[in-house]
């Protein structure tokens, strides 16, 4: 049985008080959207539907950058939720299956729940995804008699003893589309809000003599989000989660609650992250690894054997092969390097590439940008680069070559070869003490006037 998702993405999202559209901020550096899809990855639908409104525009670019099969119709206005189910219709035109209707806004769900939804299919016509609430506050009630779901009430529409039920609607459900379409097509509008609501599919399908269920799953799955204090929630739920799926495989974290992660953070076993280390998108840390404290790594590959910090940035193209060292106050950027390279203190290196066991003294930079252009360094096996060189790039230092400290190279240098920029050393005996001599009598000189 293939399974096609709706994501209902068209709501305003008034108390987050932005100008973005609720769904794209982000959780762990991905689009609540993205989290949204990638639970529903796990029913491996044949399609995708978005019902975008408020901000389709960047939603349906958000959308399309994480899956470009995405179909995206719009919801012009927003008169509800079965309103808003009714616009993929089109979408799902000649699909046969079950849709599986989830809140983009709501970014927890498990993969088992809507697993667990489809497989209920089996045995009912309509399964609704449930959650006993410790605080049900305006959530829509579940209104069961056994394991058959009569109706579902929406907060203010419901008496003191429908409003007494915990057992709250999370707003998934599972059915077949051909039925759903229908039943959503009689939905009115006649309630204390004036939408069409989803929820009320459930009483049009039981007098329709059908079978309706509903699911349960834990509330933490449940959580929407509603407001900026909503979203650093949801992000904390983000990171207790895959930091404990990291200790799971063998990743040691020193101090866990320290460490930030992306959605797409990947660790190795046996590799080890000290306290306060910021992860940014598109990172993968191999097996045995050290990345030391408060280093900050996006977009970049860490290989096995590696010492990444104290203190390091790795920005976007920063590939470390292994046992590569990157010490404290160095920043790399789009740079290979390689095997057993070592880049210990204060150095920037950017747009490079840096050989097998090249060594790059402390304070050196490349100088990559002319204003304009960004240039690439070359750097060889086995290179030392003394301290505080400037690498004026496009520049190459050849294999097994010296920069002396403190040079300015603006030429390449061939293999094995000494390069030197700066002036001739000139000492001047006794020069030091006669100056001292001179700048004291000066002082006091002046301070004797200031009085
Ligand atoms: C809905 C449910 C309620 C459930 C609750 C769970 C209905 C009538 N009520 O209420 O039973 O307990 O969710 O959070 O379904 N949306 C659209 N277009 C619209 C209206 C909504 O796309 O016209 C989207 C929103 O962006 C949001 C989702 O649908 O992602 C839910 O809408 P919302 O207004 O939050 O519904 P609730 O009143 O919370
Ligand atoms: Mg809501």
């Amino acid at each position: 049985m293939s399974t096609a998702l709706v994501i209902l993405a068209a709501g305003k999202g008034t108390r987050m008080q932005s100008d973005i559209p609720k769904v794209l901020h982000p959780i762990a550096h991905a689009p609540m959207l993205a989290h949204a899809m990638q639970t529903g990855a796990a029913l491996a639908p044949a399609r995708t539907v978005i019902v975008a409104g408020h901000g389709a525009e960047a939603v349906t670019q958000a959308a399309h950058e994480i899956d470009d099969t995405t179909k995206v119709v719009l919801q012009t206005e927003q008169l509800g939720t079965a309103h808003a189910v009714a616009q993929a219709q089109g979408a799902l035109d000649g699909f046969d299956g079950d849709v599986v209707v989830l809140y983009a806004d709501t970014p927890f769900l498990q993969p088992e729940t809507l697993q667990r939804m489809v497989a209920a299919r089996g045995r009912y016509d309509l399964v609704i995804l449930g959650f006993h609430a410790a605080d049900p506050a305006r959530y829509g009630r579940l209104v069961m008699q056994g394991e058959s779901l009569e109706r579902i009430v929406e907060f203010k529409d419901a008496n003191e003893d429908e409003r007494a039920i915990d057992f709250c609607n999370s707003g998934l459900m599972a059915c077949d589309a051909a039925l759903l379409f229908d039943l959503v097509a009689g939905v009115g509008n006649e309630n204390a809000s004036g939408e069409y609501y989803l929820t009320d599919i459930v009483e049009l399908a039981r007098a329709r003599g059908l079978q309706v269920t509903a699911v349960s799953c834990d509330e933490s799955e449940t959580m929407g989000v509603n407001s900026r204090a909503d979203l650093a929630a949801a992000d904390a739920v983000f990171q207790t989660r895959a930091r404990a799926e990291l200790l799971e495989l063998g990743v040691t974290l020193m101090a866990p609650e320290t460490v930030y992660l992306a959605h797409d953070t990947v660790i190795g076993r046996d590799t080890v992250i000290e306290p306060n280390v910021v992860f940014g998108p598109g990172t993968t840390v191999e097996s045995g690894a050290l990345i030391r404290a408060f280093s900050h790594l996006e977009g970049c590959h860490v290989s096995r054997g590696a010492i990444v910090g104290p203190y390091a940035r790795l920005r976007p193209g920063a590939e470390l092969a292994e046992d590569v060292r990157v010490g404290n106050f160095v920043e790399v950027k789009n740079a290979q390097v390689e095997a057993g390279a070592k880049i210990n203190h204060l150095s920037y290196v950017g747009d490079a590439t840096v050989g097998p066991k090249a060594n790059i003294g402390a304070g050196t930079i490349t100088c990559n940008y002319d204003g304009v252009m960004k240039h690439h360094t070359q750097i060889g096996a086995g290179a030392f680069v003394g301290s505080n060189t400037m690498l004026v790039a496009p520049v190459s230092i050849g294999a097994g070559a010296i920069t002396a400290s403190g040079s300015v190279i603006t030429r390449n240098v061939p293999d094995d070869a000494l390069a030197i920029t700066r002036a001739t050393q000139d000492v001047k005996p006794g020069r030091a003490r006669k100056l001292f001599d001179l700048l004291k009598a000066r002082k006091a000189k002046r301070d004797k006037g200031a009085v």
